[in-house]
């Protein structure tokens, strides 16, 4: 038995992040992991290995599509989908490697297992229990299953089957036009399959700005995605290694049949808490199974929780965040999440991102605001590497100027949204914004005229 100032349940985004910062504060810290790797979903099976293969196969549609209009010419390249997984594959291994060196650099121990709280202050793992005077759950989350399909990670996947298939699909029926659907959508697309996103609701990415969500589904469709929008799955059946998914439109009723060589269940995640003896210890939880806290400490003294265990957006940036300041208060200091500025990324070709309200929202809760837009068609770099189609749109209070949100659609989209980020932080104008020199020629210079967009106007539109 070992005994610790800290013990993290859970090596992921939220947890090893935690576990650093705890060991740079001066706590005697431990996490606990049963992956065979550090890094939890997003290193192994998520954000790392989505982004490999979406890298890949970009590269391939430029070669396909603009090479020979830039006076490249020659043959396209053809695709080694067993090299093109074991890249993938060492991407994720030079990642989890780091936070290895990390833990080892910070003085972290890594218990190897699963864990379990048996009681207040304990952790076991294997047929060890070790003592913690703080204990956080950072378990993160599981893909939820949807009813009437099995997943067998062959036929019918989750994005962890998506991520490893043995081989490229002629046909793809993506259930879900979610963030994990139209990255892996576009992906298997670029590679040649013919993808189909059925989804429930009658827009894609529910919750994004619907004018950006539009575009986004104009441009996907522009590269050969198919959807099928305000559908209903009832279920998915498969025979000798193909599958058929049937669905109901739900304006009227009427059911359909689609045959696929692999389906791929993208319909959101749930938390994952099984095991741990939640209920014993008699921790309280949220309605929708995320466990129930108050700045990180959940019902019960000594034991807290964050990332997509707990209640808010499932991102990994979010959970690193909450792991900081987790830190930060268990060191005895004050640790701080600014929920309102969170950014989130789809990192489809273009990027989309957000940060703050979106229209919608705004208008809901009655609030004056004003939009500058900007679209990427006057962006000069933009032109120049073929990725015009996109805007930026920056949200302002109409009064004040100061910026609500912003959402872009575009060329680095996912890097852009940080200059906004960091404005809205510091309580920025749209003005603040639109009176900051930007490096000319650059993709952050559209961000810059939809801000002036919200004053006298922008200058190349
Ligand atoms: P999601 O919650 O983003 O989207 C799921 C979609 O499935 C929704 O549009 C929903 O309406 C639809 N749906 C649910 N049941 C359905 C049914 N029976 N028939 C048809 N459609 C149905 O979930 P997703 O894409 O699985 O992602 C899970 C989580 O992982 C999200 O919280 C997401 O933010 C996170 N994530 C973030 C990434 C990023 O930041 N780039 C990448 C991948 C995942």
């Amino acid at each position: 038995m070992a005994s610790f100032d800290v013990i993290i349940i859970g090596g992921g985004p939220g947890g090893y992040v935690c576990a650093i910062r705890c060991a740079q504060l001066g706590l005697k810290t431990a996490v606990v992991e049963g992956r065979e790797a550090l890094g939890g979903t997003c290193l192994n099976v998520g954000c790392i290995p989505s982004k490999a293969l979406l890298h890949a196969t970009h590269a391939l549609h430029e070669a396909e599509h603009n090479f020979a209009k830039m006076g490249l010419k020659g043959k396209s390249p053809s695709v080694d989908w067993p090299q093109m997984l074991a890249y993938k594959d060492e991407v994720i291994e030079g990642n989890t490697k780091g936070i290895e060196f990390l833990f080892k650099k910070n003085k972290i121990t890594w218990l190897k297992g699963w864990g379990s709280i048996p009681a207040p202050g304990q952790v076991k793992v294997g047929d060890e229990v070790h003592e913690a005077k703080n204990i956080v759950i950072a378990t993160g989350s599981e893909p939820s299953s949807l009813p009437g399909a099995e997943i067998d990670e062959k036929t019918v996947v989750t994005s962890t089957g998506a991520l490893a298939l043995s081989k490229i699909p002629k046909s793809l029926v993506v259930i879900g036009a979610g963030v994990i659907g139209l990255e892996m959508g576009s992906v298997y697309a670029r590679l040649g399959a013919e993808v189909t996103v059925v989804e429930y609701l009658d827009a894609i990415t529910p919750g994004m700005d619907a004018e950006v969500a539009k575009t986004f589904q104009r441009i996907l469709s522009k590269q050969g995605l198919k959807f099928v929008l305000g559908a209903a799955v009832q279920g998915v059946t498969t025979k000798g290694g193909k599958a058929k998914v049937t669905y109901k439109l739900r304006k009227n009723d009427s059911e359909a049949v689609l045959d696929a060589d692999c389906v791929l269940v993208a319909t959101g995640r749930k938390p994952f808490t099984e095991g741990l003896g939640l209920e014993a210890l008699g921790v309280e939880m949220e309605k929708r199974g995320q466990v129930k806290t108050h700045h990180f400490a959940t019902t019960v003294k000594g034991l807290y929780a964050i990332g997509d265990a707990i209640v808010g957006p499932m991102l990994a940036h979010k959970a690193e965040d909450e792991g900081m300041a987790l830190a930060e208060i268990l060191a005895g200091k004050s640790g701080h999440v600014n929920y309102d500025v969170i950014p989130g990324v789809v990192y489809t070709t273009p990027e989309v991102a957000s940060v703050g309200k979106t229209e919608e929202q705004l208008k809901e809760a009655g609030r004056a605001y004003k939009v500058g837009k900007f679209s990427f068609m006057g962006n000069g770099r933009a032109k120049a590497v073929f990725q015009s189609e996109g805007f930026v749109k920056i949200l302002a209070d109409k009064d004040t100027d100061r910026i609500l949100g912003a959402h872009i659609i575009g060329p680095m989209a996912g890097d852009l949204i940080h200059e906004v980020c960091v404005a809205m932080e510091f309580g920025a104008a749209a003005q603040d914004l639109a009176l900051t020199c930007h490096a000319h020629p650059t993709y952050s210079e559209a961000v810059r005229e939809a801000a002036l967009a919200c004053g006298d106007g922008a200058i190349h539109a």
